[in-house]
């Protein structure tokens, strides 16, 4: 790259591009792993699907995230699609300095990769890591989806998955 081309330094504000970003509704999942014998997991939004052949999906956790960091190792992640009842879950698993607290009380059980697979998420997708790219502040890890399940809320009326928008949680409501 010649140096004409090198970028410009960021003329957008960091508070505006959180502001703007914020418009994009997105659902809520926890991604899961293991560090040794103990269950690991945090709070994400940006999970994506990739593709269909080979199937993959991805996800951009923070280059500091204590959490990525000792998940890492284990090579594996679980996807776990939170469900409307599960907003607890959320904000317990976004919290700083509470890594060995997120877990208590939680029901899972381990999916076929070792990570956990959460009680009552409305669906939860199982991956070992195919390749992890350093993206500005973020990775963006890349997974080989393993197994895969779609799991009603269990109360007889299908699913009702959890949603983030301008900082807060909702409900989805379908509009046709
Ligand atoms: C709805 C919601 C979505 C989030 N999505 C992401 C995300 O995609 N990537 C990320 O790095 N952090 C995301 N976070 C913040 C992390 O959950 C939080 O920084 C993390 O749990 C802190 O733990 P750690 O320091 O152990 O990594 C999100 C938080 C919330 C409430």
């Amino acid at each position: 790259m010649s140096e004409t081309d090198s970028p410009k330094p960021s003329t957008i504000d960091p508070e505006d591009f959180r502001n703007v970003l914020g418009h994009f509704p997105t659902g809520v999942t926890i991604v899961s792993g293991m560090h040794g014998d103990e269950p690991v997991g945090f709070t994400i939004g940006s999970f994506t699907s990739v593709s269909l052949d080979p199937p993959m999906v991805g996800f951009l956790p923070q280059t500091n995230s204590s959490t990525w960091d000792s998940m890492a190792m284990g090579g594996a992640f679980c996807v776990n699609v939170l469900s409307r009842d599960q907003a607890d879950l959320c904000w317990r698993f976004a919290k700083s300095d509470n890594e060995s607290e997120r877990y208590d009380g939680v029901k899972w059980h381990a999916g076929p990769t070792g990570s956990p697979i959460i009680d009552r998420a409305v669906a939860w997708i199982d991956c070992q890591v195919e390749q992890v790219y350093e993206m500005g502040d973020h990775y963006f890890v890349l997974g080989r989806v393993v197994a895969l399940e779609a799991d009603a809320d269990h109360d007889g009326n299908g699913p009702f998955p959890l949603l983030f928008f301008k900082g807060t949680l909702g409900g989805f409501e379908s509009e046709g």
